[in-house]
């Protein structure tokens, strides 16, 4: 089976063409990072137009490397949920004017189950049963995934999402956005059990990070202390609640492996501590290239969810979950 995939949920316009054969045969990604670096966030209205801009002629260079034609698609797949809902529109707009015309069944992925799947892409031999950890700027949440591939909600957050702690935290230090990546720098001359942040939710499967993002941004106001050591503090916190809580979900679910995904994986700290912590249990993270939004999950994703045979009728909206596949 060859998926085209299409993902415009947030901020990254993509489009891949992946077969059950030969593995992806491309994977095109337009990131619009720098463009809305300057705002110190994503502007919604600002995302949708350049998705609007960019999505044929991805379409259009993903197809030429591709190698395929056109009526060897089998399946196309779209993010049609959770995302921006004018940037959701024009990928599941797309994907139905593309279906339609090409006469080909369009399947709505569910964002984060293409996350949590795109670790297959890396590790082959990987299938469920699996806890799974998504953390992206919009989402921290924990799923178990059953052999017949159901997902099960186990627990989020109620607040934040870590990556925009992260965010927020480089924000008020000066950095840029996103500003994960600047976080990581800093901390790595800091010490990381220099200072005890706060943890929420002690061994419950749910998270919130506002009180850390408070008491984060109040000892940058105080002075106390270097921006390195409290970059190495913060991120130790984080990794450390992470990795607990997952570890206690797959445990009293009887799961040996977990699968890490969403931007937020890229933490060379979060992986440390993960691989530090698994005992008895195996851990996946995706490649980095392959933790931030990207259309080659969403294809990959269609071609796992393709037994559901659940196709968006032509007329099906995007953000509706109800119909979308993976997560209900
Ligand atoms: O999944 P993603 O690309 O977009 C969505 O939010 O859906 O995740 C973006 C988030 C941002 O908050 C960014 O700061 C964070 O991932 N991120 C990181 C790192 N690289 C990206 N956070 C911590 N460490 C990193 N190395
Ligand atoms: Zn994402």
């Amino acid at each position: 089976m060859i998926a085209l995939g299409i993902e415009t949920s947030c901020d990254e316009t993509s489009i891949a063409v992946y077969s059950e054969k030969e593995g992806t045969l491309s994977s095109k990604i337009f990131s619009q990072a720098e463009i809305h670096a300057n705002f110190g966030g994503v502007i919604p209205e600002v995302a949708s137009r350049n998705h609007i801009q960019k999505i044929q002629p991805l379409y259009e260079e993903c197809m030429k490397e591709s190698g395929i034609k056109e009526k060897d698609i089998d399946i196309i797949g779209v993010t049609n949920a959770p995302g921006l809902i004018g940037a959701l529109f024009v990928g599941v707009s797309f994907a139905k004017g593309l279906g339609y015309g090409l006469n080909k069944p369009v399947m709505p992925v569910h964002h984060l189950a293409g996350h949590i799947l795109s670790a297959e892409l890396s590790y082959p031999d990987l299938k469920p049963p699996y806890t799974a950890l998504i953390i992206s700027g919009g989402h921290t949440h924990i799923f178990d995934v059953d052999k017949a591939l159901n997902f099960t909600l186990i627990g989020k957050t109620i607040d934040d999402a870590a990556g925009e702690v992260f965010d927020k935290t480089a924000r008020v230090m000066g950095g840029p956005y996103p500003g994960g990546l600047f976080i990581q720098n800093m901390a790595k001359k800091g010490d990381r059990l220099k200072i005890k942040f706060p943890v929420a939710f002690k061994n419950e499967p749910r998270f919130s990070f506002s009180g850390l993002k408070t008491s984060v941004i109040n000892t940058i106001n105080k002075g106390e202390y270097s921006y390195e050591d409290i970059a190495a503090s913060f991120q130790y916190t984080v990794a450390k609640t992470l990795a607990e809580k997952v570890f206690a979900v797959a445990e009293s679910m009887k799961r040996d492996k977990i699968v890490v995904g969403g931007g937020v994986a890229a933490n060379e700290e979060i992986r440390k501590v993960f691989n530090d912590l698994k005992a008895d249990k195996s851990v996946f993270f995706p490649e980095i290239a392959r933790c931030t939004d990207n259309g080659e999950m969403i294809a990959y994703a269609a071609t796992r969810f393709y037994k559901f045979r659940k196709f968006l009728n032509y007329s099906g909206s995007a953000y509706d979950t109800k119909h979308s596949i993976g997560i209900l």
